[in-house]
C-alpha cells in the first residue's frame, strides 16, 4: 500500500471519529463484566476495536483496565532523523516513531493486533519489524517489509503476556538496530499488572561512530567498530543525558516506581542497576516470574526486564549499566530524582567523621631505612623528566598519555586554557583535588579529581612536565612555589 503521512493521519482521525460515534466500537458496556479466561473462550460478539495509544520514551501508555481482549490497531511510522547523540555530536538515527527507543506499545493478552507499519517517504531505506511478542514467522518481519513511502499491514494474536523487544530485521540487521531501530511492547496479563504510582520506559543500546566519544559534528556509523563490538557510546534512551539533569525521571518519597527496561543491543548485555536502591521486584527477562530483592539484573541484547521499587528517601538514584566504564565514559547513565521528606530511620546520612588510628598505631615506629630518598630536580630538564614519571603513575589514566583527556569526562591538559591562565590555581588543584564544574577549552567538565598524596617536589615536577609539553606555555614550577601557594589556595 502506498503511504503518505497525511493520508495516514486522516485514517487515524476517521477511526477515532468512528469510535466516537460507536460505529466500530461494539458493546463496551454489555460485556464489561464478562471474563475471558482463555483463548478458547470466544466472545459472542465482535471484539471492541481500539486504536492503540503509543508513547514516546520515557513515558508509558496508561494501564489497560478493560476486562476483555480487543482488536487493537497499532500504527507505527518509521522515520530516519538526524538528532544529537551527545552535545554537539549528531547522528542519523533510524527510528520507530521518531525516537530512540521507538514508541512504547501496550496491549493485553489475547488481543488481536492489526499492525500498520508506515515507512516515511523521505526514508532512504526499506525497513520492517520483528516483534518478540509475535508468534509467527520472523515475528512479523517478512510480513512487514516496507519500502519508503509505503505502508504494510499484518495481523497477530498476542498469546503470551510479558515485556518484549521489537526491532527492525532488515539486512544488515545489526546496522539497523545499531542506528536505533528497537523499542518495547508490553503484553499485559489478564487482570493487568498490580497498580503502581509511576511507570517509565528506559532502553539501553550501543552505538558505533567513526569519531571518538564526544567528537563533534555529524558522525557516520562505523561498521568496523560494530563488527568488533567496540561501541563508542552506550546509552539509555538514545543520547548522552537523555535521562539526566533536567531530563531526569521523577518520583516522590513513598511512591512505587515501575521501570520497563529494554536492551536493544545490538551487541552488549546490560547489568542494570540503580545506585542507592534495591529492586523490590524484578520480572527477569520480561517474563511473569518475580525475583525479590535484586541488586543488579542482567538484561540480554534483545531482552527486557521489569524492575519495581518503592522510593523511601529523597535524593537522586543513578541508573547504570554496572559495567561502569560504559556509565562514566560512554554515556550509560540515567537519573531518578526523588523529592520528599527525609526518613532518618531508613537513611541517616553521615553521623560522624573522625581521625582513624588502627589499634596500636601510635606505638609503631616507621623503620628508618624503608623510605627511599626522593630524587630532587636541580634544573628544568631534570624536573621535566622526573615529572613524566609522576604523571604516568598518577595522572595518565584519566588525562591520557598525550594530555588529550577524555571528552565528556576528564578535561584535556594539552593546550589547556585553564592551566595556562593560572599556575597558582593549577598548583592548588593538584595539591587539594577538585570538585565541581570547570570550563576547559570551551567544554564544561563536572568530574571529580581526587586529592593525590604527592610531595611538593612531585607536584612541582609533574606540573613542570605538563607545562612543557603538548602545546602548553612552558616555564618551571618550583618546590618553593608549591609550598607557598598550596597553603594560600585551599579548596
Ligand atoms: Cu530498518
Amino acid at each position: 500500500m502506498k503511504y503518505s503521512p497525511i493520508k495516514g493521519l486522516s485514517r487515524t482521525l476517521l477511526a477515532a471519529a468512528l469510535l466516537g460515534t460507536g460505529i466500530i466500537s461494539c458493546n463496551t458496556n454489555q460485556n464489561q463484566n464478562v471474563k475471558y479466561a482463555t483463548i478458547n473462550d470466544v466472545p459472542d460478539k465482535e471484539p471492541e476495536v481500539i486504536e492503540a495509544v503509543l508513547t514516546t520514551p520515557p513515558m508509558v501508555p496508561p494501564p489497560i483496565t478493560r476486562k476483555n481482549p480487543a482488536k487493537v490497531i497499532v500504527r507505527l511510522e518509521v522515520t530516519e532523523v538526524v538528532k544529537e547523540i551527545a552535545e554537539g555530536v549528531n547522528y542519523t538515527f533510524w527510528t520507530f516513531g521518531g525516537s530512540v527507543p521507538g514508541k512504547f506499545i501496550r496491549i493485553r493478552q489475547n488481543d488481536d493486533v492489526e499492525f500498520h507499519l508506515m515507512n516515511h517517504p523521505d526514508s532512504k531505506n526499506p525497513h520492517n519489524i520483528d516483534l518478540h511478542a509475535v508468534t509467527g514467522p520472523g515475528g512479523g518481519a517478512n510480513a512487514s517489509f516496507t519500502a519508503p513511502g509505503h505502508e504494510t499491514v499484518f495481523n497477530f494474536k498476542a498469546l503470551n503476556p510479558g515485556l518484549y523487544v521489537y526491532h527492525c530485521a532488515t539486512a544488515p540487521v545489526g546496522m539497523h538496530i545499531a542506528n536505533g531501530m528497537y523499542g518495547l511492547i508490553l503484553v499485559e496479563p489478564e487482570g493487568g499488572l498490580p497498580p503502581v504510582d509511576k511507570e517509565y520506559y528506559v532502553m539501553q543500546g550501543d552505538f558505533y561512530t567513526k569519531g571518538k566519544f564526544g567528537e563533534a559534528g555529524l558522525q557516520p556509523f562505523d561498521m568496523e567498530k560494530a563488527l568488533d563490538e567496540h561501541p563508542t557510546y552506550v546509552l539509555f534512551n538514545g543520547s548522552v543525558g537523555a535521562l539526566t539533569g533536567d531530563n531526569a525521571l521523577t518520583a516522590k518519597t513513598g511512591e512505587r516506581v515501575r521501570l520497563f527496561v529494554g536492551n536493544g543491543g545490538p551487541s552488549l548485555i546490560s547489568s542494570f542497576h540503580a545506585i542507592g536502591e534495591i529492586f523490590d521486584k524484578v520480572y527477569p527477562e520480561g517474563g511473569l516470574n518475580i525475583n525479590n530483592n535484586v541488586q543488579t539484573t542482567l538484561i540480554p541484547a534483545g531482552g527486557a526486564a521489569i524492575a519495581e521499587f518503592k522510593v523511601e528517601v529523597p535524593g537522586s538514584l543513578i541508573l547504570v549499566d554496572h559495567s561502569l566504564f560504559r556509565t562514566f565514559n560512554k554515556g550509560a547513565m540515567a537519573m531518578l530524582k526523588v523529592e520528599g521528606q527525609e526518613n532518618k530511620e531508613v537513611f541517616a546520612g553521615q553521623t560522624s567523621s573522625k581521625i582513624y588510628l588502627p589499634e596500636g598505631a601510635n606505638a609503631q615506629e616507621m623503620p628508618s631505612a624503608v623510605k627511599p630518598v626522593a630524587s630532587v630536580a636541580n634544573n628544568l630538564e631534570q624536573r621535566v623528566n622526573l615529572g613524566k614519571a609522576v604523571y604516568a603513575q598518577n595522572c595518565q589514566a584519566c588525562h591520557q598519555a598525550e594530555g588529550q583527556g577524555i571528552a565528556g569526562a576528564f578535561p584535556p591538559l594539552a593546550k589547556s586554557d585553564y592551566l595556562n591562565a593560572d599556575v597558582s590555581r593549577a598548583i592548588g588543584v593538584v595539591a587539594h583535588g577538585l570538585e565541581g564544574q570547570i570550563k576547559v577549552n570551551g567544554q564544561v567538565y563536572n568530574s571529580t579529581m581526587p586529592k593525590i598524596k604527592l610531595s611538593d617536589e612531585e607536584i612541582a615536577n609533574v606540573l613542570t612536565y605538563v607545562y612543557n609539553n603538548w602545546g602548553n606555555k612552558g616555564g618551571e614550577v618550583t618546590t618553593k612555589d608549591v609550598a607557598r601557594i598550596k597553603t594560600t589556595i585551599v579548596h
